[in-house]
């Protein structure tokens, strides 16, 4: 049992604006849950977006986090102990449970749904895990049906084109996509080509040339290119992913090719590209919070976005999975986290965090909050 009586944590107030408030209830696990002590505390732009467009009063903020167990649900099978240190992210923001929230000094979460933490990773570095590799791997797995990440990859002639590696999502995408043994081209700013490199991508290319889709096409000329992650979303990347997707020489067989953007468009998917007419391209994008198995409701003026989002039992169990394979990945020093900005000052800082982000001001790293 946690001896302790209350809690601070970060609070929607109105849209905009959140603030600290003290004296909170320190929630009790349920029969499947952990209650988990926060030490640290990563920043993500749906942290802004969030703000922006869903606070409701009272509602709690805030996604990625690491910590240590304090108390374990009296159902939970999964063999975690009291003192076990954990990394993951929770469906902050919620529209329906005020309690949920990453920034705040202790949190319950699914058992089955964090991430154990070697000893060589920081509390500080693994709170830059949660949200990103749920989506990446959403992406990559479920969406682009890739295989599975594994140690010891056997290379293989597939190339992926992941548009905007140096995005937090697209950084362990690129790393994961190499575990799974593709050819990983990307696209960034030309300063991030040294930590594209050090992070698997085997060819970058500016996304800021004019010639750049002909850079990416003239790479896949061979093999073709069937399978795209685009970790920005926008209408002018899609455009740009789709005129990349490429047929292979040996057109014997006709691929599928998929289309896996982070963010969904409001409409359809253009119709641009030089594939032959009865190439079918598949547009998959999957909403990350479907992961944690359980309905709720998002009130994002989008059309793919907004509105009531059934269970999903695959989705979570997916995860669970993927989060089994990234434990050993990362115990295995296959992973490299992104870098950090460590900001001290606990969670009114955070507040300030957030603003950064939301101006544009955080580039290539997360901006992470020790909460002692
Ligand atoms: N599907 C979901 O459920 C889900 C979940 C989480 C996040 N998302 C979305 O995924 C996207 C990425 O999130 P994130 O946290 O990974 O991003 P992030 O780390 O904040 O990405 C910032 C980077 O994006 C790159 N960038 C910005 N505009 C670009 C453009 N037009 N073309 C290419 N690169 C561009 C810049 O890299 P350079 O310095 O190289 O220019 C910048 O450093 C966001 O739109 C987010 O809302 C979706």
């Amino acid at each position: 049992m946690c001896d302790l009586q209350t809690q601070s944590a970060i609070i929607m107030q109105s849209p905009g604006k959140a603030k600290v408030e003290h004296n909170l209830a320190i929630p009790s696990p349920d029969a499947f849950e952990l209650l988990i002590r926060v030490h640290a505390v990563a920043l993500n732009p749906s942290d802004w977006m969030a703000l922006d467009a869903l606070a409701r009063p009272g509602a709690g903020a805030g996604y990625d986090f690491a910590g240590e167990i304090v108390e374990i649900g009296e159902k939970v099978t999964s063999p975690w102990a009291v003192g076990d240190r954990v990394a993951g992210f929770v469906h902050g923001s919620h529209a329906a449970n005020y309690t949920i929230g990453a920034f705040r000094e202790y949190l319950t979460a699914d058992s089955e749904l964090v991430i154990r933490l070697p000893d060589h990773v920081s509390f500080e570095a693994a709170s830059t895990l949660g949200m990103g590799i749920s989506t990446a791997s959403q992406a990559l797995y479920q969406s682009l049906n890739l295989p599975l990440p594994v140690t010891n990859p056997i290379p293989t002639n597939q190339s992926i084109l992941i548009y905007g590696g140096a995005t937090a999502t697209g950084s362990i995408a690129i790393q994961l996509a190499k575990l799974s043994g593709l050819h990983v081209i990307t696209t960034c700013s030309e300063q991030n080509f040294p930590w594209m490199s050090s992070l698997g991508a085997d060819e970058s290319i500016d996304y800021k040339q004019p010639d750049a889709i002909k850079q990416v096409v003239d790479l896949v000329q061979k093999n073709g290119l069937f399978v795209i992650l685009n970790c920005i979303g926008t209408e002018s990347t899609a455009e740009f992913c789709l005129q990349c997707f490429t047929p292979p020489q040996d057109t014997t067989h006709q691929p599928e090719y998929v289309y896996a953007p982070l963010m969904p468009l409001s409409g359809p998917l253009p119709k641009i590209g030089s594939l032959p007419s009865t190439a079918v391209i598949h547009n998959r994008w999957k909403f990350v919070y479907t992961c944690f198995g359980k309905r709720f409701t998002t009130l994002i003026d989008h059309p793919a976005i907004n509105g009531t989002w059934q269970p999903s039992v695959e989705d979570k169990r997916f995860m669970i999975r993927f989060y089994r394979q990234f434990e050993t990945l990362l115990a295995d020093r296959k992973i490299q986290l992104m870098p950090q900005e460590v900001k001290l000052g606990g969670l009114q800082t955070v507040i300030d965090g957030v603003s950064l982000v939301r101006a544009g001001k955080v580039h290539g790293k997360k901006l992470v909050y020790p909460i002692l």
